[in-house]
């Protein structure tokens, strides 16, 4: 037995180098290395979309893009870990996700839609009821919102949680030396990050840019009848622009039969004349974001075509373009065709990072 103490030591000694190796090579593996490649120099909206506007005190930068993707996906952003941006605003979802409303921190239950990220580059005003006017400060929101990321009642405490959270990682220390000039993590850099990413998040060349750049057969006879339609039934008297939405805020009536509705922007303006308006949604990649609403409603486009047929809810502030529409069954269903030939491109090319800095 004597004899055999050293050869086991030496095998000791062995296995636990041989484990120590295994472990660095781990470590080096999942040391993200800076990526920015992943995106390009410079951005280029798809055709159908403007430029993408950048705002003077962020502009678009890959190292940004990279670093704001990663966060944008990384569920440590959260207070315990367990939700991230991309939790209700999932990629395979068009960057929205499949609930009435959105679940966060805890399984709460939120009161409104998760809309989508994809063109809220163009956006002037963010959320349902507009109470944002950035996309960087919209970011601050859920990061601090005690039902979606954070465990804490306290805005700044939850940022700055956050903030140590991230800083106390080294690969992310190295990814904001990259962005930013140094390894210090600020909360507005954190937002301007992931905003950056949102910005890149577009959605153009669907068969509908196609069609009007020139392209006669990208659509069919009924999509072409659909665009007809959408005028016609005065869809396009709000829900115009490049992303199909005049970034307004009306009242259609949605949800005003509840005891008691949401007032939307009226919560925010206090103003009579935005009693229970709702921002005007985006339409492009609309196929993919049911369910449909402020309070995700619907889960087909059917029903919502049917919802205008009818002429929304009756109530003391609705649009007087809300009215019955009566439409034929043919032009109900080229309403929806013309709608789904608004998925495009873009957005789809994104993976989600198969690693998170360590
Ligand atoms: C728990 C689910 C949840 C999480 C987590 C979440 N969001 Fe949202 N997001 C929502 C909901 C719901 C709304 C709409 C709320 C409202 O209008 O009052 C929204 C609105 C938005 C909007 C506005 C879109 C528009 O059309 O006005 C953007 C942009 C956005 N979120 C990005 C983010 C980012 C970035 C993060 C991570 C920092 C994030 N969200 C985390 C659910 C979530
Ligand atoms: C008076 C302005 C107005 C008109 C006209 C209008 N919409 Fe809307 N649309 C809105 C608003 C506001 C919402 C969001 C309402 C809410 O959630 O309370 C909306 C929501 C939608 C949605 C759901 C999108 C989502 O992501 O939740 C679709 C689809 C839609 N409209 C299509 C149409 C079609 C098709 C027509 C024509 C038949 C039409 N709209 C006419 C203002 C309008």
């Amino acid at each position: 037995m004597k004899a055999r103490t050293p050869i086991l030591i030496a095998l000791a000694i062995l296995v636990v180098t041989g484990a120590f190796a295994l472990v660095r090579q781990e470590e080096k593996e999942s040391n993200l290395e800076l990526e920015p490649n992943t995106f390009p120099e410079t951005m280029v909206a798809p055709l159908g979309l403007p430029p993408i506007p950048w705002p003077a005190d962020n502009p678009y930068t890959r190292e940004k893009a990279y670093l704001g993707k990663l966060l944008y996906f990384d569920k440590r952003l959260s207070s315990d870990g367990t939700v991230a941006c991309a939790s209700c605003h999932t990629l395979n979802d068009a960057f929205a996700d499949q609930h009435a409303t959105s679940i966060g921190i805890e399984g709460f239950v939120g009161s409104r839609n998760s809309p989508t990220v994809i063109n809220t580059a163009y956006l002037k005003l963010l959320f349902w009821d507009g109470r944002v006017s950035s996309l960087e400060e919209q970011c601050k929101a859920p990061i601090a919102n005690p039902h979606e990321m954070s465990l804490l009642d306290n805005e700044h405490a939850s940022h700055m949680a956050c903030e140590q959270r991230i800083q106390s990682i080294p690969g992310y220390r190295k990814l904001f030396k990259d962005a930013f000039g140094d390894e210090e993590v600020s909360i507005d850099e954190v937002t301007q990050a992931i905003a950056t990413f949102e910005r890149t998040v577009l959605s153009g060349n669907s068969p509908y840019d196609r069609y009007m750049a020139g392209d006669k057969t990208a659509l069919t006879a009924e999509q072409i009848h659909g665009i007809k339609v959408f005028k016609d039934a005065a869809c396009i008297n709000c829900h115009n622009g490049p992303s199909f939405s005049n970034g307004k805020f009306t009242n259609i009536g949605v949800g005003m039969d509840q005891e008691k509705p949401d007032l939307g922007r009226y919560a925010i303006t206090k103003d009579k004349k935005d009693w229970g308006s709702f921002k005007v949604p985006i339409l492009r990649e609309v196929e993919n974001t049911y369910p449909y609403m402020h309070d995700g409603k619907y889960w087909t486009l059917e029903e919502v075509v049917d919802y205008y047929d009818e002429g929304g809810i009756a109530n003391q502030n609705l649009h007087p373009l809300m009215k019955p529409l009566h439409l034929s069954d043919d032009d109900k269903r080229a309403l929806v065709g013309f709608l789904k030939s608004l998925s495009g491109e873009g957005s789809q090319h994104f993976t989600p990072p198969d690693k998170f800095p360590e």
